[in-house]
């Protein structure tokens, strides 16, 4: 494996869940295991971190898709990685799944990616800026017609407000992406966290707790932006990765090829 990478950043893919708003194409395997373009959909994620400098990376799935996951991905060689799995034995949502990854974190910050969020520019410049910070996370945003559907960041011009999981009237078109940097303080905030009325632990309030501190930072999404995770947006997320064959803007270039 080359080390030309960041060592000071750990990167985590986050490919549990059900995927039940993809039923029946889920019932027998994992959402992140469907094609989108012309790749399976994790592979996205696993490029943008390779991509970003990051090459320890921790892949957090279901206990029913896991042998898939890891007949499919190895050890991370073929990417240019090293990969460390782990179980996320109930849904309880994207902070829970987090959770699991505080040792494999061993006090390193740490970007995290949702398996079904697809870019089409590298998400480089955006781990960048992080590390550039003295402390606290960072997020990305990326406007929208459907806020309603996203985590909703009400904004001023130099910082966000508050962040809304799904509200029914979004303060912002601004949604919150899949795609968030941390530094070690995340895993005292989710262990101090609640359950939301919806029966998760919620990204959103791990990125509020981050505002109440005074440190949440943001970038704007460069390129294109979906999640994969309904079926239009999985056929978008198709339809944007078959017309860039699955390359990844602003990072072939300088990197001259493919893992
Ligand atoms: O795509 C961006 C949105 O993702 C954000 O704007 C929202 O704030 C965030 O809550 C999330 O919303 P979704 O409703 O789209 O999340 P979903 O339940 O589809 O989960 C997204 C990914 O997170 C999924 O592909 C795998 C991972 N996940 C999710 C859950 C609930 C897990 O690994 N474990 C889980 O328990």
């Amino acid at each position: 494996m080359h080390t030309s990478g960041d060592q000071r950043v750990k990167g985590i893919v986050l490919a549990g869940g059900k995927g039940t708003r993809l039923y029946p194409l889920t019932k027998v395997t994992n959402k992140h295991l469907l094609p989108v373009g012309r790749e399976p959909m994790i592979f996205h994620p696993v490029r943008q971190l390779v991509g970003a400098g990051i090459q320890d990376i921790l892949i957090i799935t279901s206990t029913e898709h896991m042998g898939e996951v890891v007949r499919l991905l190895g050890s991370g060689k073929a990417f240019g990685c090293q990969f460390t799995y782990r179980v996320q034995e109930d849904a309880l949502g994207i902070a829970d799944a987090l959770a699991l990854a505080e040792d494999f974190a061993g006090g390193q910050p740490v970007t995290v990616l949702l398996g079904d969020n697809i870019f089409t520019h590298s998400i480089r410049g955006f781990v960048r800026r992080f590390l550039e910070q003295d402390r606290g996370a960072r997020v990305l945003l990326k406007r929208v017609d459907d806020p309603s559907r996203y985590g909703v960041a009400a904004l001023d011009e130099k910082q966000v407000l508050e962040i809304e999981e799904k509200p029914a009237s979004p303060k912002s078109s601004y949604a919150v992406v899949g795609a968030y940097c941390y530094d070690c303080q995340v895993w005292d905030l989710i262990r101090e966290m609640g359950i939301s009325p919806r029966g998760e632990y919620e990204i959103t309030s791990v990125n509020n707790c981050y505002i109440r501190l005074g440190q949440l930072s943001y970038d704007i999404v460069e390129g294109g932006w979906t999640d994969a995770g309904t079926f239009e947006s999985l056929a978008e997320a198709n339809a944007m990765m078959l017309a860039c064959e699955n390359r990844i803007g602003g990072l072939q270039e300088e990197k001259g090829g493919r893992p």
